[in-house]
């Protein structure tokens, strides 16, 4: 088997995602509450390093990392040239306009001003609609900024709707459905098929 290298995002869906390799030779074994970033599989021959999830996309497509899991979000906001060649179907949630009832239309012939840890996923979305728009870009609690009138609408994740609900927003229209996904690096996948398609196979939990 090829050597290859896996980049994995920290956090809850790269944990996830190491486990579908438990119980086989591609498992990792780490130390309760380490901080390395890099560790070998028990064969030798797989290297998983952890990255933020908005890197993971970067290491891919520059080819340092083969492959990686991260969620589609991220690969919708980084728009890198790597394949995208499976979904894993977990963390599921979608992406969605959010706000007050009624803000998308009441603003159809001014500027909508949309706050969003997204912003260039919120300029695609926009680009072919009749509608101009301002972006605030933040990295956090997105759901405040319609409250204290920093923006009239959100574009976010919504997983279970519960911080919409808390905070009295809903959801004014859905977008894009967002779960794990594995990437591949555009020349691994030609070089290094064999055992792409095996890894393929593990997470599809063959
Ligand atoms: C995410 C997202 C929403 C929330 C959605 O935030 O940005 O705020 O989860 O989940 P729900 O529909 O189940 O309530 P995250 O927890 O990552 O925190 P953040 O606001 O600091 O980005």
């Amino acid at each position: 088997m090829d050597n290859i290298t896996i980049a994995i995002a920290k956090g809850r869906l790269g944990e996830k995602g190491l486990e579908l390799f438990k119980g086989t030779d591609m498992e990792i074994v780490r130390e309760k509450n380490s901080r390395k970033l890099v560790f070998k599989d028990i064969s030798g021959k797989t290297t998983f390093i952890f990255v933020k999830p908005s890197d993971v996309v970067t290491y891919v497509e520059k080819g340092v990392a083969d492959l990686g899991i991260v969620g589609k979000d991220v690969i919708l906001e980084e728009n890198k040239d790597v394949y995208e060649i499976m979904d894993l179907d977990y963390g599921k949630c979608r992406f969605a306009i959010a706000g007050f009832k009624d803000r998308l239309s009441d603003k159809k012939n001014d500027v909508l001003r949309i706050a969003s840890k997204y912003p260039q996923y919120v300029q695609s979305v926009f680009e072919n609609r009749d509608q101009r728009i301002e972006i605030i870009k933040l990295n956090g609690s997105v759901e405040l900024a319609p409250l204290i009138g920093l923006s009239d609408v959100i574009v976010d994740i919504v997983e279970t709707g519960n911080t919409l609900r808390d905070n009295g927003l809903e959801i004014l229209e859905d977008l894009d459905h967002i779960s794990a996904r594995l990437i591949v690096n555009k020349v691994s996948y030609r070089f290094k098929y064999g055992i792409i398609q095996e890894i393929e196979r593990i997470l599809g939990g063959e």
